[in-house]
């Protein structure tokens, strides 16, 4: 009788669906639970878009739906003598949006446990063949950027956004079960946390006005005093929203050590933006970073928390979702599941820089920039450690106090910090972080040393005034994580809405 009725409640299906009446005979179910071979025997609802239909002779179509619960599609058998087969259901392509109500029953193809013969197909949406741009399969990953509000609907990227998922709630149970206390940071901020000077900045005053305005202020001081103006325009942002220059937080890391110190295990897990102008397949200028800030920890005990979490979540990443993980290692590299299998029952390595540039320079191997001490790392000396040299991930740890943040703290040699940087094979740096500098002289010189004023992190030098304890964190880029799980090469592909140097369309 429900299913009968679900075929003339064309229109109002949805509420039709909510009536008790219904959901006594079928449950709307997802596609994953409706391809599961205990579902055999159930009358469903299945509710998703059509990503194939084929027509038999016999006078019926095999419709494949997928509704993102999982990488698979339920195969609908739709019979020609259906009241709206002609009118919609032949019409249907993919893109359609449709809902399904049927009886699930074992499958005879191959590649599926089940298939729904179809009591009711309720057609929610048409797609047009002749504008869909996914109407075929195989268009490149540049190509799908620019249509970045369609592409969730394709195969890679359904399983970019599952894998992320599952990433994402791994990170929080791991910290969760371990006690430590999710802190939010602000994302509008006016300190300076990597000290690297590309922050986007945030204003609410109207720069066109208050250019002209500076324009004119300086041409009226330059004919009063006759002279040529020392001055360029300026814009006077002590008149804006915060009475001060705010920028978007390139970390949380600052924030959170307030946090931390007075809290005990704290991390932040947000959006974080870097204005750098790197077009690379590893740099996004918005992108999730995860920060652990814990106090009483020393590196060590921070390094063993990133090697802790990163194998928590590929664990969990190819346990949960293995049908994913299957596909990128079909399509996208060869080597993912291998390698993700492999890293979770091995001890990831720790080196300290110095020993790693004395790697790289008796290697024998010829490198594009310098492998003298006291330079930063490039992409080539990290691959060569992670991909030839160790062929594996790889924790570097002291590097030479110039080239890293004031914050970190120094070690009795004088020239390194205690800084860690976890390494891994083809995507690089995955986790940057520190113990903390927190003796107050020190810290104090080590802002002079990089040009920063004391005085405008006084908040910060407080938490060494007052009570300071040793403590550390690190930062871990979610994409950058996403990207080495998945074999996907470039960072754009790894996050919906990818901002990068001239794009920020979507
Ligand atoms: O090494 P970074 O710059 O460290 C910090 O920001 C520290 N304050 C973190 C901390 O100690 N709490 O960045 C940390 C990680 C990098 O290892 C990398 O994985 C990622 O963030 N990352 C980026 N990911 C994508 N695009 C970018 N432009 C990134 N910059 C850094
Ligand atoms: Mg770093």
């Amino acid at each position: 009788m429900a299913l009968i009725a679900a075929t003339r409640y064309n229109r109002g299906f949805t509420r039709f669906l909510h009536s008790p009446r219904v959901e006594q005979v079928a449950d709307i179910v997802s596609v994953a639970e409706a391809r599961r071979a205990d579902s055999v025997g159930r009358e469903v609802v299945v509710q998703g878009w059509v990503r194939t239909r084929r027509d038999s002779k016999a006078g019926f179509s095999f419709i494949e739906v997928n509704d993102g619960s999982c990488f698979g599609n339920v195969q609908i058998i739709a019979e020609a003598a259906l009241p709206n087969y002609e009118s919609e259901i032949k019409r249907l392509s993919p893109g359609c949006c449709v809902g399904v109500t049927g009886l699930v029953k074992a499958s005879p193809g191959k590649g599926q446990a089940t298939e729904i013969q179809a009591a009711a197909v309720v057609v929610h949406g048409l797609a047009d063949v002749e504008s869909y741009p996914l109407q075929k399969k195989g268009h490149s990953f540049e190509f799908l950027r620019t249509i970045a509000h369609l592409r969730p609907r394709t195969n890679t990227f359904g399983a970019v956004a599952r894998v992320r998922n599952r990433a994402c709630n791994s990170i929080h149970q791991f910290f969760q079960e371990r006690g430590f206390l999710y802190v939010h940071t602000p994302i509008i901020t006016a300190s300076d946390c990597e000290g690297a000077g590309a922050m986007f900045q945030v204003t609410a005053l109207d720069l066109a006005a208050e250019a002209k305005k500076a324009v004119e202020s300086e041409k009226g001081e330059k004919s009063e005093k006759g002279e040529k103006s020392e001055k360029g325009p300026g814009i006077d942002f002590s008149k804006d929203f915060f009475n001060r220059p705010a920028y978007l937080t390139v970390s949380g890391q600052l924030e959170a050590e307030t946090f931390a110190c007075a809290l005990g295990k704290t991390y932040t897990f947000g959006p974080t933006f870097r204005a750098e102008n790197s077009n690379t397949p590893r740099h996004l200028a918005e992108f999730w970073m995860v920060e652990p800030e814990a106090a009483f920890f020393d590196l060590w005990d921070d390094m063993e928390l990133a090697e802790g979490l990163l194998k928590r979540i590929f664990r969990d990443v190819l346990q949960e979702c293995p049908e994913d993980m299957q596909f990128f290692n079909r399509r996208i590299d060869k080597t993912v599941i291998e390698t993700l299998e492999h890293i979770v029952e091995s001890e990831f390595l720790r080196i300290s820089y110095s020993d790693a540039i004395d790697i790289l320079r008796k290697s024998g191997q010829r490198f594009e920039f310098p492998t003298a001490w006291g330079n930063d790392l490039q992409v080539e000396h990290e691959r060569f450690l992670t991909e030839t040299h160790f062929r594996r991930p790889v924790i570097l740890y002291d590097y030479p106090r110039e080239i890293k943040p004031f914050y970190m703290r120094v070690n009795d040699d004088g020239r390194t910090v205690r800084a860690m940087d976890v390494l891994v094979p083809k995507v690089g740096e995955i986790v940057g972080g520190s113990q903390r500098e927190e003796r107050l002289d020190l810290l104090e010189q080590r802002m002079r040393e990089q040009d920063l004023d004391p005085e405008s992190y006084w908040w910060y030098l407080d938490l060494r005034r007052f009570g300071t304890v040793p403590h550390s964190g690190f930062g871990l880029g979610l994409e950058r994580v996403i990207q080495f799980i998945t074999g996907m090469s470039n960072i754009r592909d790894v996050i919906p809405f990818p901002r990068t140097p001239g794009n920020a369309e979507f």
